[in-house]
């Protein structure tokens, strides 16, 4: 049930939206459990160190089959006659987080750090919705331990974001998960769709019922996430089926795995086992050779995207790697073909990790004859000029009307995260743009089944759907028009930042930088890219156009209800006379405002207490009021 969600994320949101209004009109039915804390709160300073209640220590790994036998051998003679039997369970490939409940609430989420003490990630941590924040029927306090991931498809979608706001892409998911969850700011987490997949359950520091079956099962029914793809294995044989199976198995999962860990069942069994000083005798990770491959690189193609960017692109020769057979690979840009030392006609190495396309890790060996690449002078769509700006890693067409960034454009608008046009993909969109039925987005509003039928690979049926694609995209909401625009920075959760600060198309395209910023996450790279966008006639046109096809251009805001704080963001520091820091923020937080963590210009007031040092600081700096309590409780209306 946990792994297939009974609603879309979609309608999840618009609930917790509903709740969030709800607990702004009733701040006494908030609490720390509620589904609206995993919005993410205020950033903070930096991070505390929290130390473990008992060691995180790391696994030992078998690399092949002879090192799997020699561990169940060791474990067979520590046991002496005792029969025993392994929980198989996946090697996730995240990082691991221990989290503390106490009287059902989760209190505490630390990263592993060295295992003696790790970094305390509590408000990242609630962001993540399959950590349960209640659990009914546990101990009065215990702690379970597991695996903070990123799926394949989150991976994808937070790589396409960084390309879209010309971000660095993260190298793979477990580098995107870790780089998630160690985040000042709690609502980047929230954005970033992790999971958490409970492993061990510990009560003070020890495992507390008999056998690690049942504590995974325990662990289910209490709510927590705990992979199906687990086997209680009596004897080497049965385990060495489980890492068979998952072998085969890893492509079709849509996470990470680096292997399998086997975990001696029975808890008596694994205290008489004990540990080693790195880690513990009952269990051991079988390690999945990575998923690489050598192939030969054949050629460098140079392909346009929707900002004009050229990304070089790997033709290889054909190569299976785990059952994948690839012959593209990705390059991205310039300065990483610089980095490999790659020229055509050398042998490379590829993986497979988390990405649809492969990488190329590095060279292999030289080629008998290599060609270099060179970016190319002009564009190999339109002929028009390249340039490369300073401080960027892309080159660019400067063609703004370049037939390959308008495909590419139309193909984004219509694609599922966007318009979520049925139908509108790559071969239709090429058909269209080369037949000049679509020369902008908006031309696709004015199709019509006559136009589409003669189209190769058309039915009257395609044509149909089509249509009632295209028709049904009118009502997408504007977060979604903004982000089918294609405006350089602004990806989807710009988009929606936008959309709720402003409320409307209109009131974006008029915005000055100021304003603009207004918006969290929005910056002066942002606002100035909003501002070109919108001062181009060609775009103003395009929207107008968009608009007189009764696309969505409103957005309805959620506003935090009442309160003489509403809307404003206000940061205690240094000691106040009367009332505990826990005190003031509910204080502002009862008056409608937000409690902030740090200082920024978005802040409206820094209360300031004795000995207060850098926030006042940067206050003074940022010229934000610094106000004492007693101003506090008069703003607050208490
Ligand atoms: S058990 C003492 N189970 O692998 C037992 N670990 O190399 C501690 N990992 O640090 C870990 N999936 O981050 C366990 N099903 C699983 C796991 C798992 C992934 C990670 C974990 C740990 C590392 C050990």
């Amino acid at each position: 049930m946990l792994d297939s969600p009974e609603i879309s994320d979609a309608e999840y949101d618009a609930l917790v939206r509903e709740l969030q209004a709800l607990e702004g009109e009733h701040p006494e039915m908030g609490s720390p459990d509620s589904p609206t804390q995993r919005v993410g709160g205020a950033p903070r300073e930096g991070f505390v160190q929290v130390r473990h209640s008992a060691p995180m220590l790391s696994l030992d790994n078998a690399l092949n089959d002879g090192e799997l036998r020699d561990f169940d051998r060791r474990v067979g003679e520590l046991l002496g006659a005792a029969d025993y039997a392994y929980v198989g369970e996946l090697k996730l490939d995240g990082l691991s987080m221990a989290v503390r409940y106490r009287g059902g609430v989760m209190v505490q989420a630390v990263t592993r750090g060295d295992g003696e003490t790790g970094e305390d990630v509590t408000a990242n941590a609630r962001t993540i919705r399959s950590l349960p924040l209640r659990v009914e029927g546990g101990p009065e306090e215990f702690e379970v331990r597991g695996e903070v991931i990123m799926p394949d498809r989150a991976f994808q979608k937070l790589n396409a974001e960084r390309d879209a706001q010309g971000l660095a892409r993260y190298a793979n998911p477990r580098n995107s998960a870790a780089g998630s969850l160690r985040v000042l700011d709690p609502s980047v987490t929230a954005a970033r769709q992790l999971d958490f997949y409970a492993y061990l359950l510990l009560v003070n520091g020890e495992p507390a019922l008999d056998s690690h079956w049942e504590s995974l099962n325990r662990l289910s029914v209490w709510g927590f996430r705990v992979n199906k793809a687990r086997a209680l294995c009596r004897g080497l044989d049965e385990l060495a089926a489980f890492i068979q199976k998952w072998h085969e198995g890893r492509e079709g999962l849509g996470y990470e795995i680096d292997g399998v860990v086997a975990k001696v069942n029975s808890i008596s069994q694994q205290r008489q086992l004990g540990w080693t000083a790195k880690a513990p005798r009952w269990a051991i990770a079988y390690k999945y050779p990575p998923r690489q491959a050598e192939t030969v690189l054949e050629n460098i193609e140079v392909q346009v995207g929707r900002t004009g960017a050229l990304t070089p692109v790997a033709h290889l020769r054909p190569v299976v790697v785990s059952g994948v057979t690839v012959s593209r690979a990705s390059l991205h840009n310039e300065d990483e073909i610089g980095r490999l030392g790659l020229a055509i006609g050398d042998t490379v190495v590829i993986e497979r990790s988390g990405d649809v396309i492969p990488k190329v890790v590095r060279v292999q060996s030289h080629g008998a004859e290599r060609r270099m690449f060179e970016m190319p002078k002009q564009c190999p769509v339109c002929g028009e000029g390249v340039v490369r700006a300073e401080g960027e890693a892309a080159s660019r067409c400067i063609n703004p009307d370049c037939p390959a960034r308008l495909k590419e454009t139309v193909r984004f608008f219509a694609s599922r995260g966007v318009m979520d046009i049925d139908g509108v993909g790559e071969v239709l969109v090429n058909q269209l743009v080369d037949q000049g039925l679509v020369r902008s987005v908006a031309d696709l509003y004015g199709l019509t089944a006559a136009q589409l039928t003669p189209l190769e690979r058309m039915g009257d049926k395609s044509a149909e759907r089509i249509l009632r694609g295209i028709e049904e995209s009118r009502k997408k909401p504007l977060p979604r028009v903004l982000n089918g625009l294609g405006i350089p920075f602004v990806g989807e959760r710009t988009a929606q930042l936008l959309a709720e600060t402003f409320g409307s198309l209109d009131a974006i395209a008029g915005a000055d930088d100021v304003t603009l910023q207004r918006a969290d996450e929005v910056g002066e790279k942002v606002s100035q890219s909003i501002r070109a966008y919108f001062e181009n006639p060609k775009n103003r046109a395009l929207v107008e156009r968009l608009r007189a096809e009764g696309l969505q251009f409103t957005h309805t805001v959620v506003k935090r209800e009442g309160g003489p704080l509403a809307g404003m963001t206000v940061v205690v520091t240094g000691t106040l006379p009367s009332l505990s820091r826990e005190e003031a923020k509910a204080l502002i937080e009862q008056a409608g405002g937000k409690a902030g963590d740090s200082v920024s210009k978005k802040t409206s007031y820094v209360v300031a207490g004795e000995a207060a040092g850098s926030k006042l600081q940067k206050a003074q700096q940022l010229g934000i009021p610094v106000i004492d309590e007693a101003k506090l409780r008069k703003l607050a209306g208490a």
